[in-house]
């Protein structure tokens, strides 16, 4: 891999003359709507069939099991349960990571573990997506949902699933590029 890697990376760094090669890659994106990092259409598509998965496997949902809820840190949540298991998506199978996240009045981690539907505010979740979906963000697919399964938005309206915000100062990547480990998992 490396030794064909290089010699493209020195071609393409003379070519650019001084140009990062991640602006290159950003406008590469930009110009393409069916590269949109995240919410569009394959993404929101995508994350149904994750949820689906999701569900099926019991981690979330009515049926869904809730491990014991712990006190949370910002921006997750008050309160917040975390699993993790091997799920299936359209033939795929991946790590996914379920993080709910629990808010509300009275809330405390007693009242989560004694009616957690009561105060669940968000899911969100990171699945291990196939080889190359995201090469430079070990291809990790974020979604943010409500309780029902519909794709919480961004201030500017985006539906939080896909590479939720590439190249971006703020949001899922930028943040966990910043967890130990370089894995991008806080919960290690
Ligand atoms: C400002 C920082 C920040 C942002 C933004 C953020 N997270 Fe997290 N995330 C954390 C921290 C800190 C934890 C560990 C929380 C805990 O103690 O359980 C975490 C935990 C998680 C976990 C459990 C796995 C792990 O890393 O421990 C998932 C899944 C997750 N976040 C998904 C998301 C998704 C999806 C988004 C975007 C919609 C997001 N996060 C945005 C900081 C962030």
């Amino acid at each position: 891999m490396k030794k064909i890697l290089l010699p493209l990376a020195s071609v393409a760094l003379l070519a650019l003359a001084g140009c990062s090669s991640s602006m290159d890659k950003k406008d590469a994106m930009g110009s393409d709507p069916m590269m949109m990092p995240f919410s569009g259409p394959d993404s929101v598509n995508y994350s149904q069939q994750l949820w689906a998965s999701l569900g099926a496997a019991k981690l979330v949902g009515d049926a869904g099991s809730n491990p014991p809820a712990y006190k949370g840190v910002h921006p997750h949540g008050a309160v917040l349960t975390t699993k993790t298991s091997i799920v299936n998506v359209d033939g795929h199978s991946g790590k996914a990571i379920v993080k709910k996240n629990f808010g509300g009045e009275g809330i405390s981690v007693d009242a989560v573990n004694a009616d957690p539907a009561k105060y669940l505010k968000a899911v969100t979740v990171m699945f291990k997506r196939e080889t190359g979906y995201d090469a430079e963000n070990q291809d990790w697919f974020w979604a943010k949902y409500k309780a029902n399964g519909e794709l919480h938005t961004n201030d500017k309206g985006m539906q939080l699933a896909g590479r939720v915000a590439k190249g971006k100062p703020k949001g899922c990547i930028a943040c966990h590029t910043a967890a130990p480990g370089g894995d991008y998992i806080y919960t290690n």
